[in-house]
């Protein structure tokens, strides 16, 4: 595993796997910082080649590929979580890999993702691990009566979960997912979710954002808010946290941590996201330093920037055909399109951000 000596000067190349929006949003960071980007993804067409000097379109798994893009990066880091690891293992023996190999493997799978937010005294869902139809069956009957059935990986915006209030519907749930390793969590009865989106530093440093609230449609976060409805003892809880959990991963970069806010008033875990984060793009109106500026600091060993935010924000995300009324949107607030050619149902085609004087 390699680290960096010294910070990735102002010309250096920050190496991106992945180039949809968040890495899109990350090469305009970077851009603004003088640092350059070469932007890597398995297809020809991503957000993120419009707006990168450099680019690799080729598969994850190609060595050659990979070997040459570690060459020309200073630092590399990635925005989405479920690159295969010996892609991480083989980049990171050519160039600095943040966050790292650890980081990753702690948050692919949400059994261990759980396993490991448990092991740091913070509080998630009852979860059961689940290889068969019969342990979903038994697992099911340890739950009050509702659960969710997710795959241990790769699922996104909600899929590969199955909400059960059955035994024989966890069983059939299980099946369903052609027995792919999964978990089975109870169903929390949460009064609102947020998120908190952290950074910490080489140097160890950290620094947190506002946590907002965030509302889900179709299992697609639709709409965050800063300030939500958390209190002030809540922010900083959400924040400690993520220290928490960052300092516990060695972690370098940005990191989301999404939670449930229960009746009574705790705060559960629900998954890490080793990147930045959706429920965090209102940081780039909001706050001097935006989360995605944050993770080009963090990632080329720059000191981090400033956090704390000095408007209040809500952020709306632009799903499918709704890009089609860019016109008024345009009007109605900070537009952000990505770019992409074919509005797809339920596909994120941008987000506009709306400011309001800081309560
Ligand atoms: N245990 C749970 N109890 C209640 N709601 C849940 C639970 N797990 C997930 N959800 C709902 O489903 C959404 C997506 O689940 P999540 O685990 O975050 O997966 P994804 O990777 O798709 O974001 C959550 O934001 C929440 O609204
Ligand atoms: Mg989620």
């Amino acid at each position: 595993m390699k680290t960096l000596d010294a910070p990735v000067k102002p010309g250096g190349v920050i190496g991106i796997i992945g180039g949809g929006q968040l890495g899109r949003m990350l090469a305009l960071a970077a851009s603004r910082l003088g640092l350059k980007t070469c932007i890597y993804n398995d297809e020809n067409h991503a957000p993120a080649f419009q707006v990168t000097p450099l680019q690799v379109a080729a598969s994850y798994e190609d060595q050659n590929m990979l070997r040459g893009f570690a060459e020309i990066c200073d630092v590399i880091t990635f925005e989405f979580e479920n690159i295969p690891s010996a892609t991480i293992e083989f980049l990171s023996a050519l160039k600095p890999v943040h966050p790292g190999a650890k980081a990753l493997s702690q948050t692919q799978d949400r059994f261990i993702e759980k396993t490991f937010v448990a092991s740091l005294g913070l509080a998630t869902a009852p979860f059961f691990d689940v290889t068969s139809a019969d342990q979903a069956r038994a697992a099911f009957s340890k739950l009050n009566g509702g659960g969710i059935l997710k795959t241990r990986r790769f699922g996104y915006d909600g899929k590969g979960q199955a909400k059960v209030t059955s035994a024989d519907q966890a069983a059939s749930a299980f099946d369903n997912f052609k027995n792919a390793p999964a978990i089975l969590e109870g169903l929390i009865d949460f009064s609102f979710e947020a998120s908190v989106i952290a950074a910490r530093g080489a140097d160890g440093s950290f620094a947190a954002y506002d946590p907002p609230e965030n509302e889900h449609e179709n299992h697609i976060l639709r709409r965050s808010t800063v300030p939500g409805r958390l209190t002030r003892a809540q922010n900083e809880e959400a924040k400690a946290m993520a220290r928490k959990i960052a300092e516990a991963l060695d972690y370098i970069g940005v990191l989301a941590v999404e939670l449930f806010v229960t009746k009574d008033g705790s705060l559960l875990v629900n998954e890490i996201a080793p990147r930045v984060h959706n429920s965090g793009h209102w940081t780039i109106e909001a706050c001097q330093c935006s989360q995605f500026e944050q993770h080009i600091r963090a990632v080329a060993g720059w000191p981090l920037g400033d956090a704390s935010r000095h408007a209040d924000a809500v952020m709306e995300n632009i799903i499918g055909a709704e890009a089609d009324a860019w016109e008024s949107l345009a009007k109605s607030g900070a537009l952000h399109l990505y770019g992409k050619q074919e509005a797809k149902l339920g596909r994120k085609m941008g987000h506009v951000t709306r400011l309001k004087p800081k309560t």
